[in-house]
């Protein structure tokens, strides 16, 4: 079996009072694409920053995720060391464009910076920009180059970030829905550079996406969250024709949770997303229900957990 290029294992990520990330287990090998899916607050954003290394401040995190090639911990590593993976081990591209870019500095430098910054020199780095931005399909890449990021569509800077993103091919590249503030229409030219990119670059991905059928048409694997846990993991093909689990039915019954005009996002079943701990009397999703003598509502989760699913509710 090869070494993953990412094992994230008993992944826990807490704020001072909530458990809001629990027993989060999984593996991407080289060249795998693996879709992370779940609704809103599910814990997708926070399990992926934190694998990058940025969880906000605040929040803790536990249990392990390495690298391959990097014998550390992430979570037991300085913040030297986690910026010297950035951009180079692993790469990230954010919903909103303008999350990795600056302001103030023109792109073409912008583009160079993620390769000098990683020991390139200047001018090969320049070529290189130039290059880059001619592969994220910008048009007139010289003068994109002499660009401002606010000179350009979001679409454009969408590409910028992911130009920036794969300069180093990195053997991770992490997308959390980079699509979601794009026009329809620049939506789909994306999604087929993103798939490019990580072919060209031989590049792993775990894309976090609401869209499903995204999901179908680019990854092999999904992952699938609810409430801070990992619900069930799979083959996408297995997943899509036999889900195991409720929540995933009801997750890929599109209809039954659309997406929000605005956001993009799932909306989230009713009432916030609670640990199953602190619904043992009465759980706030089913008005009122006792779990304990309501049998049925209860699913399993993989690691042992417990969530609640409501017929009536999701489906
Ligand atoms: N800095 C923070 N402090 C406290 N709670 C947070 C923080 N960031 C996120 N959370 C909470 O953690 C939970 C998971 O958030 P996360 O952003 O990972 O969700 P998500 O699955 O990415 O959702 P979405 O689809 O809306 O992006 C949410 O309940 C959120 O309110
Ligand atoms: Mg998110």
């Amino acid at each position: 079996m090869t070494t993953p290029v990412l094992s994230v294992e008993n992944l826990g990520i807490s704020s001072p009072h909530t458990s809001l990330v629990r027993n989060v287990s999984f593996t991407i090998r080289p060249g795998e694409r693996v879709g992370l899916i779940g609704e809103s607050g599910s814990g997708k954003s926070l399990t992926a920053m934190s694998i990058f290394g940025l969880l906000h401040e605040g929040l803790t995190a536990t249990g392990s995720v390495t690298l391959a090639g990097v014998e550390q911990n992430i979570f037991a590593a300085d913040e030297k060391t986690i910026a010297g993976l950035r951009g180079q081990k692993m790469a990230m591209v954010f919903q909103e464009p303008m999350t990795a870019l600056n302001p103030t500095m023109r792109i073409g430098a912008q583009v160079a910076e993620a390769m000098t910054v990683h020991g390139a020199s200047r001018s090969e780095a320049n070529r290189r920009a130039l290059e880059l931005l001619e592969t994220v399909d910008l048009p007139e890449p010289r003068r994109i180059s002499r660009s401002y990021p606010h000179q350009l569509s979001g679409g454009q800077r969408q590409r910028v970030a992911l130009a920036i993103a794969i300069a180093n091919s990195p053997s991770l590249l992490i997308c959390d829905e980079p699509t979601t503030a794009l026009d329809v229409t620049v939506q789909a030219r994306m999604l087929a550079l993103i798939e490019e990119a990580v072919e060209a670059t031989d590049s792993a991905l775990l894309f976090i996406t609401h869209d499903l059928a995204v999901v179908a048409t680019i990854c092999e694997y999904i992952v699938v969250m609810y409430g801070g846990e990992l619900l069930e993991t799979g083959k996408s093909t297995e997943i899509f024709e036999n889900p195991r689990h409720p929540y995933t039915r009801a997750l890929l019954a599109a209809s039954a949770l659309t997406p929000d005009e605005v956001t993009g996002k799932l909306p989230t079943i009713p009432d916030d997303l609670f640990s199953y701990r602190d619904f043992k009397a009465s759980c706030p999703r089913c008005a009122g229900a006792r779990h304990d003598t309501d049998e049925g509502t209860w699913i399993e989760t993989e690691t042992g957990g417990y969530a609640c699913w409501h017929e009536e509710v999701l489906v």
